[in-house]
């Protein structure tokens, strides 16, 4: 510590919220949809181009930037002492098929917004500084979430990771070196001081709190499955109700489960069916095969493993009943986060110095910082959004409160800098 007391090191920076506002427009183009969100799935040509930007952007405050062999970007600010492991800033670029502006954007510019801070004022620290740009985060064209950050702290091999194929068949591996950013640097093999990852809350309380920042304390515990039921194919006016085997019936009474074990298991327990295939779908054919995911979570492991049991309890016994085949497999287990206390404390120090009213806050979504946090002291910073809506083309934020929690980040980082 620089025993500076409440502000400390670099306490006279401050983020240009205009600049970062402006960059957060600016990249919205790469794959931005009619409806103002942006449909930017992970290792497409949209993502291509705004990866190419974000190395021009970040070579433009001083940086340089590197991508290791699963695509994550690094972008490195040297330090005073270049030999100590950075101080780390980030999160993904990537989007849903109908994703917003802010949803792991807001992380990796205000981590830019950041960097520029420290460019425009020379200011001096002790690490070097790394942004970086988690490849496949969202999950939503290769399961799991948080792949590349889960290969960098070493919860998934590299070679399980480039094996993922996405539902059209396509190797992750081959979707990397197609857009040219495979690179030769191993996955995860350079040491980080810390990590902090700036996002928007993705759900309603600190806007109903009138807050501008969370203090994120952890993540809460997820599961995804994947379950494939197997009835048969028929006519739909020759074959009697009594002889089916509608694989579509069976999904959707196991979907109506889904909810009901999610509602049993309150008050925070969710649940949720978000993918499904039927087929052949026909609308005369009674449907054969049904492929549907299912993602479980509560912010106590021992909640989510009584919803697992009690769903396939019910999934048996309505394969049963429908004459269904069913593979019910588990694919990702993501278990409970409690970030670092010191990082979280950073944080809290650092909102309570500008004055932003903020409050403690759990994760409900998935973030790359639950995997860093596994090889070093991580938490994040929450800013609101409107209507707590995510994972939607209507996602929005406030300008002020993006700039606020880059401000944080900002003071976070040097703070951890000086420690
Ligand atoms: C990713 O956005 C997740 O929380 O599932
Ligand atoms: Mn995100
Ligand atoms: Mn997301
Ligand atoms: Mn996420």
């Amino acid at each position: 510590a620089n025993g500076t007391g409440g502000l400390r090191a670099g306490g006279n920076v401050t983020v240009d919220g205009a600049a970062l506002w402006n960059d957060i427009l600016e990249t919205a183009r790469f794959g931005g949809t009619p409806k103002g969100g942006i449909r930017r799935l992970t290792l497409t040509e949209e993502d291509r181009l705004v990866r190419d930007w974000f190395i021009a952007a970040c070579q433009a405050v001083g940086c340089t930037v590197t991508y290791d062999s699963m695509g994550n970007q690094f972008a490195r600010r040297p330090g005073a002492d270049d030999s100590l492991p950075p101080i780390t800033m980030g999160s993904h670029l990537d989007t849903q098929p109908t994703g917003g502006k802010f949803d792991g954007i807001i992380g990796v510019l205000g981590g830019l917004a950041v960097l520029r801070a420290l460019h425009a004022t020379g200011h001096e620290t002790r690490h070097p500084i790394e942004l970086i740009n988690w490849t496949n985060e969202e999950g939503a064209r290769f399961a799991p979430a948080m792949l590349s950050s889960g290969v960098f702290a070493g919860v998934f091999t590299e070679q399980e990771a480039l094996d993922k194929t996405d539902r059209a068949g396509i190797r992750f591996e081959d979707a990397l070196v197609g857009i040219g950013y495979r690179g030769t640097e191993p996955c995860g093999q350079h040491p980080v001081a810390a990590y902090f990852e700036l996002h928007i809350e993705q759900g309603p309380i600190l806007e109903a709190e009138n807050k501008t920042i969370g203090v994120v304390t952890g993540v809460q515990g997820m599961r995804w499955y994947e379950v494939t039921l197997t009835g048969r194919d028929s006519h739909a006016g020759s074959t009697p109700m009594t002889m089916r085997a509608d694989a579509l019936l069976a999904a959707a009474r196991m979907i109506e489960a889904v909810n009901e074990v999610a509602l049993a298991h309150g008050p925070d327990a969710v649940g949720t069916v978000g993918l499904i295939e039927n087929r052949p779908n026909s609308r005369n054919v009674v449907p054969g095969e049904v492929f549907f995911t299912i993602d479980l979570r509560d912010p106590d492991d021992a909640v989510v493993e009584r919803m697992e049991a009690a769903f396939r309890d019910r999934a048996a016994a309505i394969a049963a009943e429908c004459g269904m085949q069913m593979v019910l497999e588990r694919v990702w287990d993501s278990p409970a986060v409690h970030f670092d206390p010191a990082c979280i404390d950073a944080v809290r120090r650092a909102a309570g110095s500008f004055g932003y009213p903020a409050r403690d806050i759990v994760s409900g979504a998935g973030h790359d910082a639950a995997y860093m946090a596994r090889i070093t002291p991580t938490t994040m910073i929450f800013v609101p959004c409107a209507g707590g809506l995510s994972h939607n083309e209507a996602e929005s934020a406030e300008s002020a409160d993006v700039a606020a929690g880059a401000n944080v980040l900002l003071r976070a980082v040097l703070d951890a800098d000086a420690r």
